[in-house]
């Protein structure tokens, strides 16, 4: 037996006693979620021509049908021809897209399940010249791509109304199509996230300045969602600290600065947010072992969701260079801060891509049946 699967043995038993915190439920607004697991938003780039199919309803359904309290869904496109650099990344507009969501939203709610689609504009990280089209250029606001480089000009402020409105007509779509709410990617250096970074966003008018004043774009982007959904539907948005290309940035430098950027968030119509880091156990600021989306609770004052390694023992770029993890390893540690309050509920990612059956085994007390994660498990929609 290797020492792995030794912890893992030693932390089942721990767990079979504990994982209630896991499964109680939770409110977003009026929504009522069974239990504290969310999968989160995973690009797939299963949907050819834009087109989510019916496996990828299949795909969502499983989850669902396997005790996924929420499922955010793989980020998927804002009506923009540079919204992405990848045709099988599925679109929020056009009349066959939707349709495959409206498929994908009866099966996940048949199933028992809820669902919000994660709302996405890939800005500056598109290159020039990819698919789906070649001759759209990448937009952000001062055209500097995530290393600052220039490569085209500023959006205008009437493409930034434009954007913003598609943000809106995709919140509308959502509602209409029966989805349990929206969450917008304000993370990772796409283009919300653009707007709010320094190195990305050099712009000297009103979008652009410190980081309250960098935040317009995104209060603008939330506004056009809440006026589009109405004052009750959950809209939650996913913020992170690192961004793709540099895991050490940081938006806010200090607790207080944060507390200011979701202030103006709230006021313009977030209920939550989705705190995305690598690995949730580590401190977001010194002298406190709270993490990120503990910071995000306590500052703000709005449901959260904590994400970053949930069920692996490796972080989520050396998984990948190293091909392994183990399933269980720090379920422990998670539970006792979801007990403690830190967070509200739990984003699942490459766990639950493994395994659709991640949170059943887990309410099981089945930890050893786990499917463990490898990157073999991209290549299929299973
Ligand atoms: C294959 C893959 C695709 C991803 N796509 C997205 C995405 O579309 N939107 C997003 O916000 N995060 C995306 N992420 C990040 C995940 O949502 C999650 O934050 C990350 O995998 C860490 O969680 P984990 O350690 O549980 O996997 C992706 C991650 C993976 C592994």
């Amino acid at each position: 037996m290797t020492e792995h699967k030794q912890t893992a043995n030693t932390q089942t038993a721990n767990t079979q006693t504990n994982v209630q915190a896991l499964f109680s439920p939770f409110k977003i607004g009026h929504l009522e979620l069974p239990n504290r697991i969310v999968m989160a938003p995973m690009t797939r780039s299963f949907s050819p021509n834009g087109v989510p199919g019916e496996n990828v309803a299949a795909y969502y359904r499983r989850r669902a049908e396997n005790g996924v309290g929420l499922i955010i869904t793989e980020g998927t496109l804002i009506k923009h021809p540079a919204a992405s650099g990848d045709p099988n990344i599925p679109n929020f507009h056009g009349e066959e897209a939707l349709q495959g969501w409206a498929e994908v939203v009866k099966q996940v709610h048949a199933a028992g399940g809820h669902i919000f689609p994660q709302i996405w504009h890939v800005g500056m990280t598109r290159q020039i010249g990819d698919l789906p089209n070649p001759e759209a250029l990448p937009i952000g606001p001062s055209g500097l791509d995530l290393m600052g480089n220039k490569v085209t000009e500023p959006m205008t402020k009437e493409e930034i109304s434009q954007v913003v409105a598609e943000y809106g007509n995709a919140a509308a779509a959502a509602k209409k199509l029966g989805f349990d709410g929206i969450e917008l990617h304000g993370a990772h250096g796409y283009l919300i996230d653009q707007f709010l970074w320094e190195r990305t966003n050099q712009r000297t008018d009103e979008y652009g300045g410190d980081l309250l004043k960098r935040a317009k774009f995104a209060v603008e982007v939330i506004e056009a969602c809440r006026l589009a959904v109405g004052p009750d539907y959950p809209i939650i948005i996913r913020l992170s600290q690192w961004k793709s290309s540099d895991y050490k940035a940081k938006l806010a430098n200090t607790p207080e600065e944060l507390g200011q950027l979701l202030a103006l968030l709230v006021e313009a119509g977030v209920d939550g947010f989705h705190c995305s880091t690598r690995r949730f156990w580590e401190p977001e600021f010194e002298g406190s072992e709270l993490n990120f989306a503990g910071w995000v609770k306590k500052l703000s004052g709005k449901p959260v969701i904590t994400v970053g390694s949930v069920g692996l023992d490796t972080d989520f770029m050396s998984l990948f260079m190293e091909g392994k993890g183990a399933a269980t390893s720090n379920i422990d540690g998670l539970i006792d801060r979801l007990e403690q309050g830190e967070f509200d509920l739990v984003a699942v990612g490459r766990a639950l891509l493994a395994d659709p059956a991640w949170a059943e085994k887990v309410r099981t007390g089945r930890l050893d049946e786990l499917q463990p994660f490898s990157p073999e498990a991209l290549r299929t929609l299973s």
